[in-house]
């Protein structure tokens, strides 16, 4: 259909025909579908600039001309120019009189010894790059052919690697809220721990904590090398295992903690956790449930509205539920002062206890 030369004149264009009176006047920007064929090439630039050791050279050189960058990184100089051109434009560096330098945001977030570091999430946290390029087969079969769960221990193995320092900011911040530290000789059970960063942080912050930390074979050494390093292996019990069906004790946990795996399990799956931990709770303890939520119209939540289509894309049932479906969920397993904690920017927390007569 050929477009009007004038479209703002266009008579027929009017609020009764489409309802927009916007596009009466000015037709909308194509900038949105620009900034998505971008989207591409801007993950593919970021993840090579991580794989070239561009922030971690630049936080130890400070400022550097491209050509001494390219000497330093063994690459070629003028394909470096462009890379860096492109990390301009992501808005990673600043170029002042032909030096480039780390602005805050890459100091904080793409330095690797940063403690706020997401320099080995960028890589991996859109899972299987193989299975976005079959997206639309996905859509039409109603499944992925290759999802995670084929082969658990090769995705979540790095994936919780690159999460950890995030979710153990968000546990550690949690604790302004939650008041762990202040708890009597908690006992913490962590549900699909990845590398502990929950645990960690309970353990870290009060000496008489102790905890159980479950998650499937192959990817609880993760957690156990984490817990090991900071000298924390006499307090922590590791329960390998499918967290649907290990052994849980009975009213018996202060804090259980779902974090980031509910998204994973649909809803059938989500519920049989909750449940499961309500019961590992004793009366008066909390569950924390971590993940990425979304509004009831799914509209207003981009970056939970996108978490979705990554489950989609890679996993068997994985989703993104809205924070009324979460909190109805609470409700019907009988816990009580069910509220919402964002500890950190992007990571809400619902934080749930079961009432002092419930068993
Ligand atoms: C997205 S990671 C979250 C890790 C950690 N809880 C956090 O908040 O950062 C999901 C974790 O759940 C684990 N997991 C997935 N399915 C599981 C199952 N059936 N039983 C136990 N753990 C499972 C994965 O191995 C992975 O470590």
């Amino acid at each position: 259909m050929a477009d009007s030369p004038y479209p703002e004149l266009k008579k027929t264009h009017t609020m009764a025909h489409v309802g927009r009176p916007y596009t009466d006047y000015k037709p909308p920007a194509a900038a949105p579908v620009w900034a998505v064929i971008e989207g591409y090439g801007r993950f593919h630039v970021l993840v090579s600039a991580l794989q070239l050791n561009l922030f971690d050279t630049l936080d130890e050189l400070g400022p550097s001309t491209p050509d001494d960058l390219a000497e330093q990184l063994d690459v070629s100089a003028p394909h470096l120019a462009t890379l860096l051109d492109g990390v301009i434009a992501l808005g990673f560096l600043e170029r002042h009189r032909g030096r480039v330098q780390l602005n805050d945001t890459a100091r904080r977030y793409l330095v690797s010894s940063s403690p706020a570091s997401m320099a080995d999430l960028v890589p991996v946290s859109p899972g299987p790059l193989a299975n976005w390029d079959r997206l639309t087969d996905t859509v039409r079969a109603g499944a992925p052919a290759e999802p995670i769960e084929n082969d658990p221990a090769n995705f979540y193995v790095p994936l919780v690697e690159g999460t950890f320092t995030t979710i153990n900011r968000c546990a550690q911040r949690a604790d302004l809220q939650l008041r762990y530290s202040a708890l009597d000789c908690p006992r913490v059970l962590d549900l699909g721990a990845g590398g502990a960063p929950w645990a960690i942080a309970v353990l870290e912050a009060n000496d008489g904590a102790s905890a159980v930390v479950n998650d499937l074979d192959g990817v609880i050494d993760v957690a156990q090398e984490k817990v090991a390093t900071r000298g924390l292996l006499a307090r922590c019990e590791f329960r390998a295992g499918d967290f649907h069906d290990i052994e849980l004790e009975a009213d018996h946990y202060d804090l259980v903690v779902l974090g980031h795996v509910c998204r994973s399990e649909g809803i059938d799956g989500a519920l049989h956790l909750i449940v499961r931990a309500y019961d590992a709770l004793r009366p008066g303890g909390r569950l924390l449930l971590g993940d990425y939520f979304c509004d009831e119209e799914r509209s207003q939540a981009d970056h939970a509205l996108m978490m979705g289509v990554t489950m989609m894309a890679s996993t068997r049932v994985g989703a993104t539920f809205t924070f009324g479906q979460v909190n109805g969920w609470l409700d019907a397993a009988g816990f009580d002062d069910v509220r919402v904690i964002e500890p950190i920017g992007f990571q809400h927390v619902f934080v749930a206890t079961k009432p002092r007569g419930g068993s």
